[in-house]
């Protein structure tokens, strides 16, 4: 690990084990039970609001087969994001990214997952200006390689990952020499780290490769802890959990 000696969590669209994901009752309930990070997704609405939303359309969470960019921040604001989830969430709805920044205390952070491309900063930067919260509580991170970079360039006080879901095709089973090309790249933009699927780290070398490249590890999404437990072994510096709580409490009790 590069700074501490243990794993920062972050709470994956926020307590998403036992909320509905990327709404405030989920980011809410990962800052009540002590979550130091919480991560988002955001996207543009039809009128160019961020909004804070997984899928690009509203089928899984709200039952209406309509693109998130298609709608309104007015119609997205009428639907149900909560009750699919539990009855108790009934009624809980889309936030944007404004309402989710104004939940974060004093120490706390926020990773948000760029889900469009590059034209997604010329709103972000505005957005973020107008809070008083300090570079290192906000990361930021992508798998859109020109938006990273451009973020990167943008924000270049906060830190900036490239996410990775390196493939099981057969162009990409030279593993390490396709580990070798994202930090090459990572390195030409100047960001701060790689963001890798857990389930592609199989051992000990991905991660020391990227460390030795002056590049932060994180790892994303973890809900096993026996698959914690090794990449904590293996020196990964962020986990991404949907049970940030649950997790925590398993790897440092
Ligand atoms: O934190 C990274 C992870 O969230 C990327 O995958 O599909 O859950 O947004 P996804
Ligand atoms: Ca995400």
């Amino acid at each position: 690990m590069t700074n501490d000696s243990k794993p920062h969590i972050i709470a994956h669209r926020g307590e998403s084990f036992n909320a509905p994901e990327n709404t405030l009752a989920a980011i809410n309930l990962a800052w009540e039970r002590g979550a130091e990070a919480v991560e988002i997704d955001i996207q543009f609405s039809k009128d160019r609001e961020l909004v804070v939303i997984h899928d690009t359309d509203t089928k899984r969470l709200a039952g209406i087969d309509k693109k998130v960019v298609d709608q309104t921040l007015e119609e997205l604001k009428k639907l149900d994001v909560g009750v699919w989830k539990d009855i108790q969430f009934k009624d809980e709805k889309i936030p944007t990214l404004k309402e989710v920044l104004d939940t974060i205390k004093n120490g706390k952070r926020l990773i948000i997952e760029m889900k469009s491309g590059p034209e997604t900063i010329s709103i972000l930067k505005p957005t973020l200006q107008e809070t008083q919260l300090l570079p290192e509580q906000i990361e930021i991170i992508g798998f859109d390689l020109d938006a990273v970079a451009l973020a990167k360039e943008e924000f270049p006080d906060n830190k900036v990952l490239w996410l990775l879901d390196i493939n099981d095709k057969w162009y990409t089973q030279l593993f390490s020499q396709s580990i070798l090309k994202a930090i090459k790249k990572a390195k030409y933009y100047q960001l701060d780290g790689l963001n890798v699927f857990a389930g592609k780290v199989k051992g000990k070398k991905m991660i020391e490769q990227i460390h030795e490249a002056g590049l932060l590890v994180y790892c994303w999404t973890v809900n096993d802890i026996d698959q914690a437990k090794d990449l904590m072994d293996w020196g990964v510096d962020a986990i991404t959990t949907d049970g940030a709580a649950w997790l925590s409490h398993h790897l440092f009790s």
